[in-house]
């Protein structure tokens, strides 16, 4: 037996008890003639005691030669501590050794293991198995567990099977590029890994699975963010026989659920807003609500004067800056600079302070009087000490450069507190989205969602109104799922596929196992996926997703611990038939 308890479970009850413990030297005392050991493992950190007196002289030399991160082995008696330590569960007592087995010995770590270390990213990424020792690491893995299995719990309570899908398909479109892999077998050809499960989950539903889930791995080779991983994983679902109302109750459930269980918040009924209201309101489908921040469309009160900027623009749109009053001309312009950094783009931005007596101060005084300056207040909302911060220029445009603005700002000012949880269903979405740099649409979600009922007819006249029957889940300003209602018939199928720019041959050839497969009977079905590693990064109050999973990839998608991706020898090629003569 290794170990008869680890490294978090002792007591001042256990004192007395003859013990086994196993783990890592987190950290090595040694004052000469007595050596303190603190022991660690997943569970926690126990303190060893060897000294001159107690213990035997070739256990104090095996003591002294011990480094930081050596495997060991302890035997010996639980006793109470004389200093006690209240910061841990086990500070009351200590284990006087009585025999000490070095398992393995180790390099001194590159970093130091601690809750706050000295090891900088990419450090800690190619060592990612000592960072996994430390405890906000650990900590935020063993919490991807506990949300993965209340999801389980909770869908396997509702009636969802979870069903794995394969990984070496046909590409599926969601509106990344694929990573393919060569076929050896079939010369020439090439699987693509799932950018998501979403025909085969389809097809389920087509098998009469009727309620289907899966925690799923997908891959989309695409620019990453913090928010974004090459591979990562979804919660992935679909229900048959049901309506865009059962599956936002469903989900809503889950959702609720896990804020009840993991986090003790109880949220209400999830506020709804069509993506128009989103956009308009927020510049931004998926809006943080925790706080308010609205944006008041100015036109109708700015363009009457002689300030051409306004006049020429599509949108001008202002947010009221709580408080905002109080900053110095300096810190404004700084604000000013900010919206015109190329990420955000924006060519300048005007500013009303609303002065605490009822006046304002404009940047563009010049033109606009009191009179006008009450009326942008009143649109944005703003209030006697707050700035109203005014942006103009195309729609498309402006509306996410005053987004970008309208969460820097919440964050400076403290309102994206990521202990209160905002739900909102972002529903109505447009079916199509038009690609400025080709002029042309491609679907908004996939091409598989189904358009509003009594609206497929207006995809020829008005393709940019249709609206889908599709939905997104949004939490504290991220998106964490989306889903729709499907089409499940064949005509309508080739209809959408065919405004989508797909030929009929290609259609055929891509999609035609599902359009096939919906000749044999495909009942009305839909469903939703999340994404797991996003969920948990929210609910763990944090948003960088790479910190919930075990081993990711860095902003350039490499594994910098294995070295991924890697060039394969010529042979390897030549056995895929990839040798390219050059
Ligand atoms: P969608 O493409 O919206 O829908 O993806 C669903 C959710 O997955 C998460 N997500 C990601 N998370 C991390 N890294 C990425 N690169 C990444 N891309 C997406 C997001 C997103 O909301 N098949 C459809 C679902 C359906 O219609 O049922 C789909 O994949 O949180």
């Amino acid at each position: 037996m290794y170990r008869s308890h680890n490294n978090g479970a002792l007591r001042l009850a256990h004192a007395g008890q003859e013990v086994t413990l196993a783990g890592w030297v987190q950290k090595v005392r040694d004052k000469g003639f007595m050596i303190w050991i603190d022991l660690r493992d997943r569970y926690g950190i126990t303190q060893i005691i060897v000294d001159e007196e107690r213990s035997s002289k070739a256990l104090l030399e095996t003591a002294k030669a011990l480094g930081r991160e050596f495997v060991i082995q302890v035997k010996g008696t639980v006793i109470e501590r004389e200093s006690k330590n209240s910061q841990i569960p086990t500070g009351e007592i200590e284990i006087l050794a009585s025999q000490l087995t070095i398992l393995n010995a180790s390099l001194t770590p590159p970093f130091t293991i601690e809750d706050t270390t000295d090891g900088g990213e990419d450090i800690r990424m190619k060592y990612r198995y000592l960072d996994i020792r430390r405890n906000p690491v650990k900590d935020n893995l063993i919490f991807r567990h506990k949300v993965t299995m209340e999801v389980r719990k909770y869908l396997s309570n509702e009636g969802f099977i979870e069903v794995e899908t394969p990984y070496l398909i046909k590409s599926t479109p969601e509106g990344a590029r694929d990573f393919v892999v060569p076929s050896r077998m079939n010369e020439g050809q090439f699987y693509a890994l799932p950018q998501s499960p979403q025909t085969f989950k389809q097809l389920l539903m087509v098998g009469g699975m009727d309620k289907y889930f899966q925690i799923v791995k997908c891959f989309r080779d695409e620019d990453l963010r913090a928010d974004r991983q090459p591979e990562f994983t979804q919660i992935d679902c679909e229900m048959a026989f049901i309506e865009q109302e059962d599956i936002l109750e469903v989900f809503e459930g889950l959702t609720r659920h896990l804020l009840k269980e993991i986090n003790g918040v109880v949220v209400d009924k999830f506020p709804r807003m069509d993506y128009d209201d989103a956009m308009r309101l927020y510049g931004n489908d998926k809006p943080d609500i925790r706080f308010d921040m609205k944006f008041g469309e100015l036109n109708e009160v700015t363009q009457h004067k002689d300030f051409k900027v306004f006049n020429s623009a599509e949108l001008v749109v202002g947010i009221a800056v709580p408080g905002g009053n109080a900053y110095s001309r300096k810190e404004i312009d700084k604000l000013i600079d900010w919206v015109r950094r190329p990420q955000v783009g924006a060519l300048g931005m005007v500013y009303v302070r609303c002065n605490e007596d009822g006046t304002f101060k404009s940047s563009v005084d010049k033109f606009y009087n009191q009179e006008d300056l009450a009326k942008w207040a009143a649109k944005t909302n703003a209030k006697a000490g707050d700035l109203i911060c005014v942006l103009s220029g195309e729609i498309n445009k402006v509306r996410p450069q005053l987004s970008a603005l309208r969460m820097e700002l919440a964050e400076r000012l403290g309102l994206r507190d990521p202990k209160v949880f905002a739900p909102l269903w972002v529903v109505d979405f447009p079916l199509l989205e038009l690609d400025e740099e080709t002029g042309h649409y491609h679907a908004m979600h996939h091409p598989f969602t189904s358009p509003k009922p009594g609206q497929l007819e207006m995809l020829d006249s008005n393709p940019a109104a249709v609206k889908a029957n599709a939905y997104d889940l949004v939490l504290n300003g991220n998106e964490i799922g989306g889903g729709s209602i499907r089409i499940h018939d064949k005509k309508t199928q080739a209809i959408m596929l065919k405004h989508l720019g797909f030929s009929e041959k290609d259609a055929k050839a891509q999609f035609g196992f599902l359009m096939d497969a919906f000749e044999y009977g495909a009942p009305p079905h839909g469903g939703l996926a999340f994404g797991l590693d996003r969920l948990v990064a929210i609910l763990g109050g944090q948003e960088t997703i790479r910190d919930f999973i075990a081993f990711p990839k860095n902003n350039s998608g490499r594994d910098v611990m294995i070295d991924a991706p890697a060039a394969i020898d010529d042979e390897q090629l030549k056995e895929l038939n990839l040798k390219l003569d050059l």
